[in-house]
């Protein structure tokens, strides 16, 4: 409900100087921790998507901690989608930009063709990641209809890479 997200959104974090100087980290972990901020947040994130998705897929690492507990929520499957390296069977890879250098993420083929798939990460910042993460899943013959995020970093411009289709709960 209302207050429990309100709360929800309370409990993010501002970390200055985090990675590096100058940067300001968001940190969800203290929303993560507490029960009913975590269950309205998955409730938020999950509710424009209700029956338009077979599986989730959660994007390493931290897209894993919202995609066990949408997948449980929701009532169906999940797919990791890791950093190059990870997966035994890597059946597709997708290279993206970060701010200094190239990243990869990889997926196993365990997803049928034209399965929906709701793809999930916890930050949406400049939108490198997730717009891979669609690519990849395209790849493997998946249909990502839908893709959300618990908070978007708005002045980072990651919404118009994703042609403005992103589902947000919190905005920074
Ligand atoms: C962070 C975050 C998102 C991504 C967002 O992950 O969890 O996945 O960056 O950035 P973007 O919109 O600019 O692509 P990171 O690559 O730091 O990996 P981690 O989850 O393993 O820490
Ligand atoms: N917080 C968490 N993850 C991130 C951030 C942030 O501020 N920026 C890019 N990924």
């Amino acid at each position: 409900d209302a207050s429990a997200l309100a709360r929800a959104e309370s409990l993010i974090g501002s970390i200055a100087d985090y990675p590096e100087p100058g940067v300001v980290f968001r940190d969800i972990t203290p929303l993560l921790a507490d029960a009913e901020a975590l269950r309205a947040t998955i409730d938020a994130l999950l509710e424009p998507f209700a029956g338009q998705f077979d599986v989730v897929a959660g994007i390493e690492a931290r897209g894993f901690l919202l995609a066990g507990a949408a997948a449980v929520a929701a009532g169906v499957g999940l797919v990791p989608i890791r950093k190059a390296g990870k997966l035994p069977r890597p059946a597709a890879s997708v290279s993206y930009a970060l701010e200094y250098g190239t990243a990869e993420i990889e997926m196993h083929d365990d997803i049928a063709s034209g399965t929906r798939v709701l793809l999930l990460d916890d930050v949406l910042a400049t939108g490198g990641t997730l717009e891979a993460g669609r690519a990849l899943v395209a790849r493997l013959g998946g249909e990502v209809t839908g893709t959300a995020v618990l908070l978007e970093i708005d002045a980072l411009g990651g919404r118009a890479v994703l042609g403005g289709d992103v589902h947000t709960v919190f905005h920074a």
